[in-house]
């Protein structure tokens, strides 16, 4: 049996093609074992907050030293990052937004970013420190980004590679639901973005 923590990042809730497609991703996962477990964080739609002074103020504070009310402002990310640790797979619903991730999804990633246990920097460079994961992202654009003119603009999946990467995650494996805004490929998009699902 293995864990699998989804995280969810599109503000259309179920309707939104990227969770359509990491259901999808979900599904076939537990066709492979039913026992895997699920955990589901949506970041869109809940009060994950963006991080301010107060809140990497209190991530950086040590336990022991921390007051209450840094307890209460680092409890998102001390929770985000055991979700993360404790998974085996993560499935990261990721909507492309003005060519990039969303800013929630990017407030989780700076919630689950931190020196010394998520990642820490040796004497031959940074180390990652989130091991063994597997990762599979489930995007989602307007245009068509996987090849021609608009690849190049694709600033969802370089980013997801090196940021997970450099986190120590650097097994990522994307599938696309694409094209949801162009007239003779909306109607297909899901679908195909389903049927390239295989984990
Ligand atoms: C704020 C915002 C910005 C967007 N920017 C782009 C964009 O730069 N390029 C594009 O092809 N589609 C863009 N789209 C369209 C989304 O990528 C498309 O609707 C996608 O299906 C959204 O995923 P979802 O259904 O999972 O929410 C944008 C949508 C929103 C809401």
């Amino acid at each position: 049996m293995s864990k699998v923590l989804r995280i969810k990042s599109s503000f259309r809730g179920e309707e939104a093609f990227s969770a359509k497609l990491g259901d999808a991703i979900v599904a076939k996962l537990k066709e492979k074992d039913a026992e895997h477990s699920v955990i589901e964080r949506d970041v869109a739609n809940s009060d994950f907050p963006h991080i301010d002074g107060e809140i990497v103020g209190a991530m950086f504070t040590p336990q022991p030293d921390r007051t209450a009310e840094q307890q209460e402002s680092a409890k998102l990310s001390d929770d985000a990052i055991e979700e993360v640790m404790d998974a085996d797979i993560i499935v990261i619903d990721a909507p492309l937004y003005n060519f990039g991730i969303p800013s929630n999804l990017k407030a989780w990633i700076d919630h689950i970013a931190k020196a010394g246990v998520t990642f820490r920097y040796t004497e031959t460079g940074p180390e990652g420190l989130v091991k063994g994961k597997k990762v599979y992202v489930a995007m989602a654009s307007g245009g068509v980004y996987s090849e021609g003119d608009f690849a190049a603009l694709d600033f969802v999946t370089p980013y997801l590679k090196t940021i997970l990467g450099f986190l120590g995650m650097d097994d990522v494996t994307v599938f696309r639901v694409e094209g949801t805004a162009v007239p003779e490929l909306k109607e297909t998009a899901l679908e195909n973005g389903i049927n390239s699902v295989e984990v």
